[in-house]
């Protein structure tokens, strides 16, 4: 079967437009750069191509695909019951790193939709898929372009790193400008947070002048309890983890119960502030405390960049959770599993 082709694995660029979008055309899978992260990319009316996204990737079936699309008319071709505060949020933010859950219209293969009765659907804000989405004319299916557990990647080359020799091409678009995903919200009486992301809670409300419900702990695990599927099924799953195991550390004195307990051969993800109490351990610098978007920007090659070395284990310093420092906080913690302590009571919080 051709998932199992071994692909000499190309670095397209703008030049090569058109053959990237005859391998979409034939059913293959395409890297593609978006602002957030880059997807791996597949015609989303094609069931046979989206099904090799989950092979390659080694996705769970259960864990539906985004919809890209080229322009916010074209929810009406995939959706239906399109609430008016959509449309408020689609003009203010698309494209953009914002995707909404909508009722799915019929055409929209069950592979795409792992069954659910809706779509999620996003305009990306990268030239080139834009492009890309524009000239094929159809929507493309794409999760992030990294195998299934792995952070995020937010260059062709740490996609590439992932996917060599399993798809024919990646279109190279440079760094991702976000560097976290799209934020996924749903609708019932009043919105939902299904991932935090690229835009924070706080724009969205600002717009639909409406408070976004979160979970007590400021996004999605409302949806894990009473044995409930997760509406965002992929929220489920242990996400964004190097090889070695991560330690998220939360609270004001994080950097310090850090240099405390560290031991020889383990790494650290801190902020700039704290980088000299660090000297000596291999670390990765994300930004200043409070300079949520270059965190951002950094976090997930800061995680990959453990891959390369002999760590032990990882400690990471987390932000507070406002604005993006939501999304920087949730990817962190997912990455470090159960293992999230608080400096400053210095209790273990709970596995989600
Ligand atoms: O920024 C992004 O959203 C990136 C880029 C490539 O666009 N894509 C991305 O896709 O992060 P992925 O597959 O890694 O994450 C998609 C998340 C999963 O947690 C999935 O469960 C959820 O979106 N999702 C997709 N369709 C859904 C639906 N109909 N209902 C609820 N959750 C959905
Ligand atoms: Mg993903």
């Amino acid at each position: 079967m051709s998932h199992k082709t071994t692909w000499h694995t190309q670095c397209f660029t703008e030049y090569d437009l058109s053959q990237a979008v005859s391998i979409l055309k034939k059913g293959e899978l395409l890297g593609i750069p978006t602002e957030t992260v880059y997807g791996l990319a597949a015609n989303a009316l094609d069931a046979s191509a989206v099904e090799k996204i989950f092979q390659v990737k080694a996705r769970p079936s259960d864990n539906p695909l985004i919809l890209h699309v080229a322009h916010c008319d074209w929810m009406l071709r995939y959706s239906q019951n399109i609430p008016e505060m959509v449309w408020d949020l689609a003009d203010k933010f698309w494209p953009g790193p914002l995707t909404f859950v909508l009722d799915a219209k019929e055409q929209i293969p069950m592979t795409v939709t792992a069954g659910l009765p809706t779509v999620g659907l996003r305009c990306p804000n990268h030239p080139l898929t834009l492009a890309l989405i524009q000239e094929a004319d159809i929507p493309l299916a794409a999760p992030s372009g990294n195998l299934s557990g792995k952070p995020s990647p937010t260059t062709a080359k740490a996609m590439f790193e992932d996917m060599a020799g399993k798809i024919p091409a990646i279109l190279d678009g440079g760094a991702c400008s976000v560097g976290v995903e799209s934020t996924i919200l749903a609708f019932g009486e009043t919105p939902y947070l299904l991932r935090a992301g690229g835009i924070s809670v706080e724009e969205i409300e600002s717009v639909i002048g409406k408070k976004v419900l979160l979970g007590k702990n400021g996004f999605h695990d409302k949806l894990e309890k009473n044995d409930q599927p997760p509406l965002a099924p992929g929220m489920k799953y242990r996400h964004y983890a190097p090889k070695a195991p991560v330690t998220a550390v939360l609270g004001e004195n994080s950097s310090q119960w850090i240099a405390q307990y560290i031991q020889k051969e383990e790494g650290v993800i801190c902020f700039q502030e704290y980088q000299s109490l660090f000297d000596g351990y291999p670390h990765q610098v994300i930004g200043k405390e409070k300079d949520f978007t270059t965190q951002a920007k950094q976090i997930f090659s800061a995680l990959r960049y453990f891959d390369q070395t002999n760590v032990t284990h990882i400690w990471a310093q987390c932000p507070e959770e406002k604005g993006l420092g939501l999304a920087v906080a949730n990817r962190l913690q997912k990455a470090a599993g159960a293992s999230i302590i608080s400096a400053t009571s210095a209790y273990v919080r709970e596995k989600r």
